[in-house]
């Protein structure tokens, strides 16, 4: 494994094999290694990106106090990737960013409710990743259900010509999906947070099995977060698809994020037409 910080270098590294790019933050976790498991079936060369974003934050946000352990990152990466590429803010924003990608409504619902410049700042570093290291494809966690779909309208709209991968989100042993964030968790909040992918999977069979309202289910659902102690941001279903108006006997997402204390978490279930949930 090789650790390069410049884009430049990156793809003199990788040269004309095909690669395939898992863009991080760092924090790694399990659910990130099995990503870079994943990515390493996909291509010849494996690129994992840490990069803690700061335009994906908005002032009131966690980016001074995310997790940064570059080097516990590196060595976790030692037998699974062939490149980590670090950058430098330098690196990665030269200039000020004065250049954006418009995004479709899609950006401003659910999580870009309560983070309005959130997407903005990933389909932009996004592709500026893919630009630099020109990967044939890229893997992204199914837990980001929401930013997968918006890269992935970015990556096909703008022709980067990089395919978009989803990996399956990755849980403990109680059902939190894993998530660099649930560190700020306290004891107490910990054994709290697996309420959220309880109450999602509860609604999820609940839509499959029954003829109540989406909007009924979304009720109860936030009514079942809060009796467990979380508070709950939002809650909704929608078509798998495209997060759109949710359509019976096609597969649709329940997805939500709730706070945990002053931890916010999202999660999404899947159900698919046979009641299949993914
Ligand atoms: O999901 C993340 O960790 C980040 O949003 C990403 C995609 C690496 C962009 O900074």
């Amino acid at each position: 494994m090789q650790r390069i910080n410049t884009a430049h270098a990156v793809r003199t590294a990788i040269g004309n094999r095909s690669s395939v790019l898992v863009p991080t933050m760092g924090g790694l976790h399990a659910g990130h290694l099995a990503l870079v498991r994943h990515a390493r079936t996909l291509a010849d060369r494996v690129v994992v990106s840490i990069y803690v974003n700061p335009l994906q934050f908005a002032p009131n946000e966690d980016y001074a106090t995310y997790p940064r352990r570059i080097e516990k990152d590196c060595e976790q990466l030692q037998t699974l990737a062939d490149i980590v590429y670090t950058p430098s803010d330098d690196e990665m924003y030269p200039q000020a960013q004065t250049v954006s990608i418009a995004l479709p409504p899609l950006a401003t619902q659910f999580c870009g409710v309560s983070r309005p410049l959130f997407f903005q700042g990933v389909t932009t570093v996004v592709c500026k990743l893919f630009n630099q290291c020109r990967p044939d494809i890229a893997v992204f966690g199914r837990k980001d259900y929401q930013q997968a779909l918006l890269v992935d309208r970015m990556s096909q709209q703008l022709n980067t010509g990089v395919k978009i991968e989803l990996h399956p989100t990755v849980r403990a042993a109680d059902g939190l999906a894993l998530s660099s964030r649930n560190e700020y968790l306290t004891a107490e909040q910990r054994q709290q947070a697996p309420a959220l992918y309880r109450t999602l999977q509860h609604t999820a069979r609940q839509l499959h099995t029954n003829n109540t309202a989406p909007a009924t289910l979304c009720a109860t659902a936030q009514q079942q977060l809060h009796a467990a102690g979380l508070r709950s941001d939002y809650f909704a279903i929608r078509a798998a698809a495209d997060l759109g108006e949710p359509v019976a006997k096609t597969a649709r997402t329940v997805l939500a994020a709730a706070w945990c204390g002053d931890t916010r978490l999202i999660d999404n279930v899947t159900v698919l037409p046979d009641g299949t949930l993914v």
